[in-house]
């Protein structure tokens, strides 16, 4: 199965930036690499294109109805989105989201048959304290409460430390790939989804892609600032090779 990378190009870049983004990444993509481009929502349509795959960064968990300035998933997915990024960090912190309302999106995701990509991470406290595998379990078990099991495997699991977002921090490859493991038996002994990718993300960049990408329990990488300069992020993936 190919390798992963997600570009979280958050609340970044206006039309014109978008225009500009799209003719500097095409056919700069290689075909080794699954690449998921999750840009705002007025921009989805605009990043269509075969050569890689279209992400959002949030969607709402009803279908339809009476929610003004929320999008749902079935919305999305006729957009041609099939990957939805769910409960990052800024979600859960700035817009106050709590574990119930992550697991009602992860639901409402796979029930339309499109990718929940689910973010967890500890934040510096919690790692001070050596608590990220309960943090993590914590997590990971409020999320997929419920959570039909033979659609368990579609669900991605992206490991993002609060404290290595943005920050230019990391944890150290064996920490990350300790992690990408722990989850991967997370997922096998409690839910008996034995094919989980699990991604991670924070601070990723040029100097340490490589060494991130080919850790052995760890499905692809989560890029955000490394991912908002269209140049520099073809620059980071070719890094890669
Ligand atoms: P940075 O790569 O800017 O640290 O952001 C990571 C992230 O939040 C991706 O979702």
């Amino acid at each position: 199965m190919k390798k992963l990378v997600v570009a979280n190009l958050k609340m970044n870049l206006g039309l014109e930036a978008v225009q500009k983004y799209i003719t500097t990444i095409k056919g700069q993509i290689t075909n080794q690499l699954l690449v998921i481009i999750c840009p705002s929502f007025p921009f989805l349509s605009l990043f269509k294109s075969a050569e890689y795959q279209l992400g959002s960064q949030n969607t709402f968990y009803k279908k339809d109805g009476n929610y003004t300035g929320e999008v749902s998933p079935s919305q999305l997915k006729s957009l041609g989105v099939k990957y939805i990024i769910v409960g990052h960090s800024e979600r859960r912190l700035i817009f106050h989201e709590t574990n119930k309302i992550i697991n009602q999106k992860v639901a409402a995701v796979l029930k339309e048959n499109l990718y929940p990509i689910l973010c967890v991470g500890e934040n510096k406290e919690q790692k001070l304290l050596h608590k990220t595998p309960v943090v993590i379990k914590e997590q990971l078990n409020e999320a997929l409460k419920k959570i039909d099991q033979e659609m368990l495997n579609d669900v991605i699991i992206a490991y993002e430390p609060i404290w290595a977002i943005g920050t230019g921090l990391t944890p150290t490859p064996g920490e990350i790939n300790s992690m990408g493991e722990f989850i991967k038996r997370v997922m096998s002994f409690e839910y008996n989804a034995n094919n989980t990718r699990v991604l991670y993300g924070g601070s990723i960049n040029q100097n340490n892609i490589k060494s991130i990408f080919s850790l052995e329990n760890i499905d692809g990488v989560l890029i955000g600032g490394a991912a908002v300069n269209p140049d520099l992020f073809i620059e980071t993936l070719n890094k890669i090779s």
